[in-house]
């Protein structure tokens, strides 16, 4: 912390009101009891009701005696997947205001050792590129400004040994479950301690705390492995799926979705719609999901966010209508919100200019030409869940598509007490909202968006389980997309759908095996014109569907492998391998065509090692040490675009 010696970056600042910076905790006591701690108001990884699964948590506390303050440091522990969650909640106890500036709930220090971080940039359509950076004697930084946690870099560090790979060696995961501005550093010391850090962007950051008052910090995922990168991602895999997930299908399968979007932009009409929805029907999908564009006057992204009553010209009545008509198809319902938003030309802003986060007196800075409605207040919130929960409950909706597409630029609330907490509070409404509509809906699925993949973050996984993980839909960009989101999110959580060739966003032509393979990897659908495909094709998607179906078991739950690095491999590798060794499914997409080039072997991993498999497409035999240690040949010349699906069956346990 700053103010007691050590000079390097510190985890938290406390400022008081005369402006000296500095705080001095002590010790005071502990306690360890059964269960997972819990934070009011914000996401935190739980232990699910009546789990066999063990948790506990270690609460220390500490006291600044000059300042008053009270710090408690909240360890979750969760060994089964050797993961460990930090917060920090500090009470101010004194008569004096003082004011956090920086708050980082994780601050690591590892002595000796030569280490790598891997990051994960990006930007709009091309979200979480992994990066390997040498830690050094400079610090290596990322975070967000946006308010949001953004598609510039993800709340995501990991710190892996020199020489650790995804099979191999020490690492260890930060993962901030948090969805705003967040701030990550590693930097080695003079005596060769390499710190690391991750916490609430200190930018903008300065939150009052008066007497009685208490902050309460998000938690950071921590979780190590010494067997590399893979089983770090097992670990982060599970914990996320069974502790930060909360919402379970039904039926136990995540819905085949077909959106709108794609397939008509802003001109959905009843008849589009119903002629998609057949389609889809047609195809075996599961639900229709009507995209931006039925709402108020909003023929383009001008306008009427704010306004979510249906626009029954372009719908040819009302949305109960429509999502009737779609039932009567076959099909579940959703629908688009983007309820964080308000358009200048839009009621909702004309009779609330106010309840837009901008600057008094200058003019509004515009994303996508829209404002953000200022969630720091309870007034704006309270309309905001009133206007929700009007549209679903006026017809069967089973499905929210959460959009948010534009950084908050403007941290200035017309009501806050201090500019310096908005952004923190803006947050903490967002999952105030997110959380009255969980507790209305539970068997609402909830799919969170930010153009794209710019808020996929542990954070709003408490709330929406499944995130749209990219604006960009071509399958091959995809394959590097979905490559850098799984080193910390489950398959489950990134939404991925086929779409039409030549891409939307690309220009490029790729087959509809390679797309569906892609899309697989994720939780499944469709985002095209259906009718555009011909009568193969349709047969085609009937039968990625039929798989996805199949394989939806093993491939949300199973334990998945990197079997490639896109950015160095010809071929994109992938498997999901089922916990006991019994199957593994293989997929493989070829990203270039070599002349005369090498055969390419594909190496599977997490096989019993012992046993021998049987693939079930060709009937061959393969001995599972063979398949692991020097891998299984692709089809020799075959073409870039080309897309290969396995499934390795345990035939027999061999004794060595
Ligand atoms: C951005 C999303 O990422 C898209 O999928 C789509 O929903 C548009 N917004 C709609 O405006």
């Amino acid at each position: 912390m700053w103010g007691n010696g050590d000079f390097r970056s510190p985890a938290l600042v406390i400022e008081t009101a005369d402006g000296t910076r500095g705080a001095d905790f002590r010790y005071r006591s502990h306690e360890i009891r059964e269960g997972k701690y819990a934070l009011p108001g914000l996401p935190a990884a739980y232990l699910p009701e009546g789990s066999e699964e063990e948790a506990e948590t270690l609460e220390v506390i500490l006291e600044e005696d000059l300042l008053g303050l009270e710090l408690r440091l909240l360890y979750g522990i969760f060994p089964e997947h050797d993961v460990i969650t930090r917060a920090v909640r500090i009470r101010n106890r004194s008569g004096e205001e003082v004011w956090i500036d920086k708050l980082l709930p994780a601050s690591l220090d590892f002595t000796g050792g030569a280490y790598d971080c891997l990051v994960f940039h990006g930007r709009h359509t091309m979200e979480r590129m992994v990066e390997r950076i040498p830690v050094g004697h400079a610090s290596i930084g990322i975070g967000s400004r946006r308010g949001a946690s953004s598609h510039q870099h993800n709340p995501v560090m990991i710190l892996a040994g020199r020489g650790t790979t995804d099979d191999c060696g020490d690492c260890y995961a930060l993962v901030f479950v948090y969805s705003g501005g967040f701030q990550g550093s590693a930097e080695t010391d003079q005596y060769g301690t390499c710190r690391v850090q991750l916490g609430l962007q200190e930018e903008g950051f300065r939150y009052p705390l008066k007497k009685g008052e208490e902050f309460v910090s998000p938690e950071v995922i921590l979780s190590y492995s010494k067997e590399g990168t893979d089983r770090l991602s097992h670990n982060l895999h599970g914990l996320i799926r069974e502790h930060i997930c909360r919402w379970q299908a039904q039926d136990g399968r995540r819905p085949v979705v077909v959106n709108s979007w794609e397939a008509s932009y802003f001109a959905i009409t009843k008849e589009s719609l119903l002629s998609l929805a057949k389609e889809a029907a047609a195809i075996g999908a599961d639900m229709l999901v009507v995209d931006d564009g039925w709402f108020g006057n909003r023929k383009d992204d001008l306008r009427a966010l704010g306004d979510w009553y249906t626009n029954e010209d372009k719908l040819g009545g009302s949305l109960a209508q429509l999502a009737e008509e779609v039932n009567r198809i076959g099909l579940g319902f959703g629908i688009w919100m983007e309820p964080e938003m308000v358009s200048e030309d839009s009621d909702l802003y004309r009779s609330h200019p106010d309840w837009a986060l901008q600057i008094p007196g200058r003019a509004p800075v515009r994303g996508r030409y829209q404002l953000v409605l200022d969630l720091s207040r309870e007034d704006v919130r309270k309309e905001i869940f009133r206007q929700i929960c009007a549209v679903l409950d006026s017809a069967p909706i089973e499905y929210l598509k959460w959009d948010f597409n534009r950084s908050i630029f403007e941290a200035c609330s017309t009501q806050a007490g201090h500019q310096g907490r908005v952004l923190y509070d803006y947050v903490r409404g967002l999952y105030e909202v997110l959380e009255k509509l969980h507790l209305r809906y539970p068997h609402l699925l909830i799919e969170g968006c930010s153009g794209g993949g710019g808020r996929f973050d542990a954070g709003m996984l408490y709330y929406t389980p499944q995130i749209w993980t990219s604006d960009n839909t071509d399958p091959i960009d995809r394959l590097r997309i979905q490559y850098g989101t799984s080193f910390a999110y489950p398959v489950s959580a990134m939404a991925a759908h086929v779409s039409k060739s030549p891409n939307e966003q690309t220009g490029r032509v790729t087959p509809l095996d390679v797309r569906g393979l892609t899309a697989m990897y994720g939780a499944f659908g469709y985002e095209m014109d259906l009718s555009r495909l011909s009568d193969e094709e349709k047969q085609e998607a009937r039968e990625q569907i039929r798989q996805y179906h199949r394989f939806e078991d093993l491939i949300t739950a199973g334990l998945y492998y990197r079997l490639s690095d896109p950015a160095r491999d010809p071929y994109v590798g992938w498997a999901f391998v089922r916990q006991d060794g019994s199957e593994a499914l293989v997929h493989v997409v070829q990203q270039t065509a070599q002349a005369n080039g090498p055969a390419d072997y594909v190496r599977l991993k997490g096989l019993l090692p012992e046993g021998l498999y049987r693939e079930e497409g060709s009937g061959q035999c393969f001995d599972a040490a063979l398949l692991m240690a020097a891998g299984f040949p692709l089809p020799a010349t075959d073409g870039a675009y080309r897309a290969h699906a396995y499934h390795f069956v345990l035939e027999e346990k061999t004794v060595p």
